[in-house]
C-alpha cells in the first residue's frame, strides 16, 4: 500500500535524538539524485515538536551539494500529515514553529513533491502548499479544519492556499473548514497530479519530471480577489457563525492574502493566529474534539471486543425504524425491516428507499451506492425471516407492551444468542424486557430522529448487558459513522433528561415573565441553532404531552408544573405540523402569536404570579446552571462515566454549540461558584423543584472545574 515503507529502508532519523525521548519520526532514504523524506508519527502523522525539528534539519541537509536534485515528502500509515498536533496547543508554542518549518520547505534550493495519501489536513496542507508540487492519490482529501478548532490556519495556509487555487475555493476552505476530495483539488490546482496507485513510484517519476525545469516558486505578489466584497463577505460568514469567531478571522487572514505581498502576508497571519490558542473558544472546540473521540473508551468497555455483525433486523417501519434501516445499510450491513403487515412493509420499503435515494443529489453517495444499498433490505411482515440477524432494534412506539411483545418476537426469531436492542428514548427497558431469556444481550440503543442523519446513538447499558454487547453497539455506531455515548438507565437518559431540566425552567420563566421568542432568542445568542420552544414545536408537542399524562400519577406534588404547554395541545396548537404551536407557522417561518402571549399570561395571573422581566445573559445563565446541574447529577448517579459524555450528548444530539464545549465545560468556563449561586436563587424560588447536585457544589467549594473527572 502507498505510504507505508519498511523500517529498514531507512536512514536513521534526523528528528529529534531517541536519546532525548523522542520516537524517529521522520527519515530520509535516497533514490539516486533523489531524497524521500518519510514522516511516520502514528496514528495520523500530527506535526508534533520531533516532527518539526526532523523535517526541518531535512530541508537544511537536501542540498544540490549533497547531491539531491529534488525531494519526495511523503507518510508512512494510513494519511499523509493530518495537521498540526493539537494536544500540543495547551503548553505554548514550542520552537521550530510550523510556520518556520514550512517557510524553510518553501525556501529549500532544490524542489520538494509532496506525495499525498489519506488526508492532508491544516498544518499538513500548509507543508503541501509550502512544498513546491503535490501528487496525490485520487482517494486523497485535503483540508483546512482549523476554524473548526477556534483557530486559522497558521503557517501560511490562508496566504499560500489563494495563490495556488482560485480564491473561491480558498475563502470556502478556509472559512467553513471542510475539506475537499482529490479531483476537486485537482481541479481547483491545489494537486498537480492525481494517481490511481504507487504513490511513491508516480512522485518519483515526477520528481525525474520536474528535476531540471527553473525551480518552481510561488508568486509573491497579492492573490487575486477576483472583486470580493469582503466585508460583506466577513458579514455573512459571521452570521452562519452563530458567535463562533474563527471564521471572521479567517476572512481578515485570506484578505490580507489579496492585499498584501506574500512577506507581509505571513507576518499578518501569524499576528492574527497568535492570541486565538489560548482563547476560551478554541480551548471549547479542543475540548469538543478530544471529548468526541474519547466517549468511545469508555471504562465500562475495558478489554470487551465486538462481536462481528452482517445483517441487523429493525422492528417498526415508522420515521426512526427507516431511518435506523438506511443507516444500517450505510454501514454495509444486510437490513430486514419487520411491519405489521405487507402493505406497512411495503410503505417502509419506500421510506427507506427514499432516505438513501435522497443522499444522490446531495453527493453523500453515488446512484449505483444507493442501488447497492438496497439490494441489501428486505422489508416484511414476517418476522422470522430475519432469522440469522446477529442484532436486532426494535423501533416501535412507545408503548412498553407492544415493546415487550416485539422483544418475544424477536427472541424467538432470532434465537437465544442474538444481541436484542430498543431504542426507547424515555421508558425503562428492564420494564418490557424481563421475560426474555438472557438479559445480557439486552441493551437500548437510542437513535436521534431523523436517524439517518443524526450523529449521536445513547448506548444504554442494562444491570445484565455484556460488556461485549455493549462494545457492539459501539462498533454499529461507528460503522453508520455515528458517535455512541454510553448511558446508565434513568428517565430519559441523558440527553432527554437534561432536556426536560432546561424546558421545565423554560416554562417557569414563561409564566415569570419571559416569552417564548425572548427565551429562544437569548438561547440563538449563546450559539444554539434554534431556541427550546422552535424545537418543541419542530418535534410536535403530542408526545411529550402524552409522556406528561402517562408520568401524572407518579409526578413529586411538590414539583411546580407548569400546564402551559398542556394548555396549547388542548387547544390544538401541537406545532408545526398543525402550524401553531408555541408560534405561529407560516411556512417555515415562526412568528409569535398574541394567542400564545394572551394565554401566558393568562396562566401567570390565575397563578398569582407576578411577572418580571428578564434580559438574555440572564436566561443564558439560568439555563446553564439548570443544563449544568442536571448533567452533574447524572454523572454522580453514574448514568455517565464522565462530564465529557454529557457534553457529547448535548452538542451532537442536542445543537448545543461547540465553540462552548457543552454545558459541563461551559460551566468550567463560567466558574462552578457562580454556577452554583444562580442554581442556589433557582432552587430558592420554588422549594421541592430542584435538587442542587452535590457534585456541583463539592467543586464550587473548592473552585474546581468538572473537566478534572474527565481524566480520572
Ligand atoms: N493532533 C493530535 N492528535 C490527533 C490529531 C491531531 N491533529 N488528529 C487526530 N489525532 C488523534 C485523535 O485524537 C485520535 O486519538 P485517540 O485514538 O487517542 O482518540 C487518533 O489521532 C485517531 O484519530 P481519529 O479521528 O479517531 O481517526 P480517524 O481515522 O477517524 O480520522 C482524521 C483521522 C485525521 C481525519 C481526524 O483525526 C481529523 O480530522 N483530525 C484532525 C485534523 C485537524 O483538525 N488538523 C488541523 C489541526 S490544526
Amino acid at each position: 500500500m502507498a505510504g507505508v515503507f519498511p523500517a529498514a529502508a531507512r536512514r536513521p532519523s534526523v528528528g529529534a535524538e531517541p536519546g532525548e525521548g523522542a520516537s524517529m519520526t521522520v527519515s530520509i532514504a535516497h533514490e539516486g539524485s533523489f531524497a524521500v523524506v518519510t514522516v511516520d508519527n502514528p496514528p495520523v502523522n500530527a506535526l508534533s515538536h520531533a516532527v518539526r525539528v526532523g523535517l526541518l534539519a531535512a530541508a537544511a541537509a537536501l542540498t544540490p551539494e549533497a547531491g539531491v536534485r529534488a525531494v519526495v515528502l511523503v507518510c508512512a500509515g494510513r494519511t499523509f500529515i493530518a495537521g498540526a498536533d493539537i494536544k500540543e496547543f495547551d503548553a505554548g508554542p514550542q520552537p521550530p514553529s510550523l510556520g518556520a518549518v514550512v517557510d524553510a520547505i518553501a525556501a529549500a534550493p532544490v524542489p520538494w513533491i509532496a506525495a499525498i495519501h489519506g488526508t492532508a489536513f491544516g498544518g499538513g496542507l500548509e507543508i503541501a502548499l509550502g512544498c513546491h508540487y503535490r501528487v496525490g492519490l485520487d482517494t486523497a482529501r485535503v483540508g483546512l479544519p482549523e476554524v473548526t478548532l477556534g483557530i486559522i490556519p497558521g503557517a501560511g495556509g490562508t496566504q499560500r492556499l489563494p495563490r495556488v487555487a482560485d480564491i473561491g475555493t480558498a475563502i470556502r476552505m478556509v472559512t467553513t473548514g471542510k475539506p475537499i476530495g482529490a479531483a476537486e483539488a485537482a481541479k481547483a490546482g491545489i494537486l498537480d497530479r492525481l494517481v490511481g496507485a504507487d504513490l511513491r513510484g508516480a512522485a518519483l517519476g515526477f520528481a525525474a519530471e520536474i528535476a531540471d525545469a527553473p525551480h518552481r516558486r510561488l508568486d509573491p505578489a497579492p492573490a487575486v480577489a477576483h472583486g470580493t466584497d469582503w466585508d460583506a463577505l466577513r458579514r455573512g460568514v459571521m452570521e452562519k457563525a452563530r458567535g463562533q469567531e474563527s471564521p471572521g478571522f479567517a476572512v481578515d487572514a485570506l484578505r490580507a492574502a489579496c492585499t498584501l505581498p506574500l512577506a507581509e502576508g505571513l507576518v499578518e497571519e501569524r499576528r492574527i493566529i497568535a492570541p486565538l490558542f489560548q482563547s476560551p473558544q478554541s480551548r471549547a472546540l479542543r475540548h469538543a474534539f478530544f471529548a468526541e473521540r474519547a466517549v468511545g473508551r469508555p471504562k465500562a468497555l475495558d478489554g470487551a471486543v465486538a462481536r462481528p455483525l452482517t445483517h441487523v433486523a429493525v422492528t417498526g417501519g415508522g420515521l426512526m425504524g427507516c431511518g435506523i434501516a438506511a443507516a444500517a445499510l450505510g454501514a454495509g450491513l444486510r437490513v430486514t425491516l419487520i411491519e405489521r403487515d405487507d402493505g406497512l412493509a411495503e410503505a417502509a420499503r419506500g421510506r427507506v428507499a427514499g432516505l438513501v435515494e435522497g443522499g444522490v443529489p446531495r453527493g453523500a453517495l453515488t446512484a449505483a451506492e444507493a442501488a447497492d444499498r438496497l439490494t441489501r433490505l428486505t422489508t416484511t411482515a414476517r418476522a422470522d425471516a430475519a432469522a440469522g440477524a446477529e442484532l436486532a432494534i426494535e423501533a416501535v412506539f412507545e408503548d412498553a407492551a407492544a415493546k415487550a411483545a416485539v422483544f418475544t418476537t424477536l427472541a424467538a426469531a432470532l434465537g437465544r444468542e442474538a444481541i436484542l436492542a430498543t431504542n426507547t428514548s424515555y421508558l425503562d427497558p428492564t420494564g418490557f424486557t424481563g421475560h426474555v431469556e438472557n438479559p445480557a444481550r439486552i441493551l437500548g440503543l437510542h437513535f436521534f430522529s431523523p436517524a439517518h442523519v443524526m450523529r449521536l446513538v445513547e448506548v444504554v447499558r442494562m444491570p445484565a448487558t455484556a460488556p461485549d454487547v455493549l462494545a457492539t453497539g459501539f462498533a454499529l455506531a461507528r460503522a453508520m459513522g455515528k458517535t455512541a455515548v454510553l448511558s446508565g438507565i434513568c428517565d430519559g437518559f441523558i440527553g432527554n433528561r437534561i432536556l426536560s431540566a432546561y424546558g421545565r425552567l423554560a416554562g417557569y420563566m414563561l409564566e415569570d415573565g419571559a416569552l417564548p421568542g425572548q427565551i429562544d432568542a437569548a438561547m440563538r445568542a449563546w450559539g444554539w441553532p434554534m431556541g427550546v420552544f422552535e424545537m418543541y414545536d419542530m418535534a410536535g408537542l403530542q408526545i411529550s404531552y402524552a409522556n406528561r399524562r402517562r408520568q401524572a400519577g407518579t409526578r413529586d406534588p411538590a414539583l411546580r408544573y407548569s400546564r402551559l404547554a398542556d394548555l396549547l395541545v388542548e387547544a390544538g396548537r401541537e406545532g408545526q405540523r398543525t402550524g401553531r404551536g408555541w408560534y405561529r407557522h407560516d411556512g417555515r417561518s415562526a412568528q409569535e402569536d398574541p394567542e400564545v402571549t394572551a394565554l401566558i399570561e393568562g396562566e401567570a395571573a390565575r397563578l398569582n404570579r407576578r411577572r418580571r422581566s428578564f434580559t438574555p445573559e440572564e436566561i443564558q445563565a439560568r439555563l446553564l446552571a439548570v443544563m449544568a446541574n442536571e448533567g452533574a447529577q447524572i454523572v454522580e448517579e453514574g448514568i455517565a462515566e464522565r462530564p465529557l459524555d454529557v457534553d457529547v450528548v448535548e452538542m451532537l444530539g442536542y445543537g448545543y454549540p461547540r465553540h462552548r464545549g457543552g454545558p459541563m465545560r461551559a460551566a468550567d468556563d463560567a466558574g462552578l461558584p457562580a454556577v452554583l449561586a444562580t442554581m442556589t436563587a433557582i432552587a430558592a424560588e420554588d422549594p421541592g423543584s430542584w435538587t442542587i447536585s452535590p457534585l456541583l457544589s463539592r467543586l464550587a467549594s473548592v473552585d474546581g472545574r468538572f473537566g478534572i473527572l474527565d481524566n480520572a
